[in-house]
């Protein structure tokens, strides 16, 4: 059998082959139902097959391979993304399914099976980044889309449905990608922990307690254009000015809470000329806490604060939720499964929540869900500085290793 280091040299290696499959030349940025979604979802099928799995993409554009169980019964899935944010990090998303594919390569490679099958799944869309609602992918395959989604518009206004459809898969069929709670045992994801809290106890791995819930916003500005030159302070609509309040105000009303965090990404001004009052502004919130009263509060003070903003400049501010999801908490035995494989791997098990988003807050809503967190340097991730050393990518695949042994029981 490969030796885990063997594995993750390889897996560095195919982590710059998927690297390398991007729509923006010179960065790495790849969204959902593009044809470098399908890119990549064939390169993953090919080291799929030659794991020993059977690989298929379902209905939702998730990467499917199975490696059947010395008996049948219940999956343990595991998985996450292949798609990315923009201009992203390399081992976001990609690096969990590399390393589960790497594990059942071992496997298949010393002619073993578990007692269970293994499904590795690499999810078409978790960082929501082309329709503003995240998990696409892994809440296809928990059977919970919303079917007000398939509205949604890209910036391009291609709604999702348009999207699967030209991607070659229909919105009225994406319920064959769900799976039933029954015959499904578990979800593991191992995901870079994008934070700085393993890097400063120098450990390479951690537990994942649970997942902090999220709420995504568009907000619209409209107030009116006008001569930069000639319209008087007084009588202005900037939709800018509110717009420039609301960011402030989504800024300092988390500050305020211990453990909530809110960023506005994108801001959109028309018409976008110097000498021009901006006369409509969109731009998005993201909030995000562990605590979802805390996230609901803080969401409620920022639409009131934003619409206050509008309102005393005579502009109409319309806000859209994009994306609800509540905090996600992983299955107690799922941590201690984990804890215990970090510890036979030789190292000190450590227990952190989650900041950022992943496919296992989706799947929680399916089955058990347990996340191992690898070091990142500098705690850097949504950024292409991101990094994973590859002695930390082969503890992580001994540790995957070892929680695959644990749940055979
Ligand atoms: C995804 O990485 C998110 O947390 O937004
Ligand atoms: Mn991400
Ligand atoms: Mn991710």
């Amino acid at each position: 059998m490969n030796s885990p280091e063997t594995l993750a040299h390889q897996v560095m290696g195919r982590i710059d082959e998927l690297a390398a499959i991007s729509e923006t030349p010179g960065a790495l940025t790849r969204r959902y139902l593009t044809d470098e979604h399908r890119r990549a979802n064939h390169l993953v099928a090919g080291w799929m097959t030659a794991a020993g799995m059977a690989a298929a993409q379902d209905a939702a554009g998730n990467m499917v391979g199975r490696y059947g169980g010395a008996a049948g019964g219940p999956s343990l899935i595991i998985g996450s993304h292949l798609d990315t944010v923009v201009n992203a990090g390399k081992f976001d998303g990609m690096l969990g399914v590399l390393c589960g594919i790497a594990c059942v390569q071992a496997l298949h490679q010393s002619g073993r099976r578990m007692g269970y099958p293994i499904e590795v799944v690499g999810f078409a869309d978790e960082e929501g980044v082309r329709f503003g609602t995240t998990y696409l992918g892994s809440r296809a395959i928990t059977g919970a889309l919303d079917p007000a989604t398939f509205e949604q518009t890209d910036k391009d206004g291609i709604t999702f449905r348009q999207a699967l459809l030209d991607f070659g898969l229909d919105a009225d069929r994406i319920g064959q990608a769900a799976r039933r709670a029954d015959d499904v045992m578990a979800f593991l994801e191992l995901h870079i922990e994008q934070g700085p809290v393993l890097e400063a106890l120098d450990r390479p791995a951690g537990a994942v307690t649970a997942i902090n819930g999220q709420t995504r916003l568009s907000v619209t500005v409209t107030g009116e254009a006008g001569h930069a030159g000639t319209v008087p302070m007084a009588s202005r609509r900037d939709a800018l000015a509110v717009a420039a309040e609301g960011v402030l105000a989504v800024e300092s009303i988390c500050a305020q809470v211990e453990d909530v965090v809110g960023t506005v990404g994108i801001l959109n001004t028309s018409p976008g000329a110097i000498n021009v009052i901006p006369g409509d502004v969109n731009f998005t919130v993201d909030i995000r806490a562990k605590d979802d009263i805390a996230r609901r509060d803080a969401v409620a003070a920022a639409i009131r604060a934003i619409r206050a903003a509008a309102e005393k400049r005579n502009c109409i501010a319309q806000v859209t939720v994009l994306h609800r999801a509540v905090s996600a908490p992983c299955s107690e035995s799922m941590i201690a499964i984990i804890e215990k494989a970090i510890a036979a791997a030789g190292f000190e098990p450590s227990r952190m929540p989650s900041g950022a988003g992943h496919d296992a807050a989706a799947m929680a809503a399916l089955c058990d869900v347990g996340m191992i967190f690898l070091r990142s340097d500098g705690g850097i991730s949504h950024n292409p500085a991101e990094r994973t050393s590859e002695a930390d990518i082969a503890a992580g695949i001994r540790i995957m290793l070892n929680v695959l042994d644990e749940m055979e029981g």
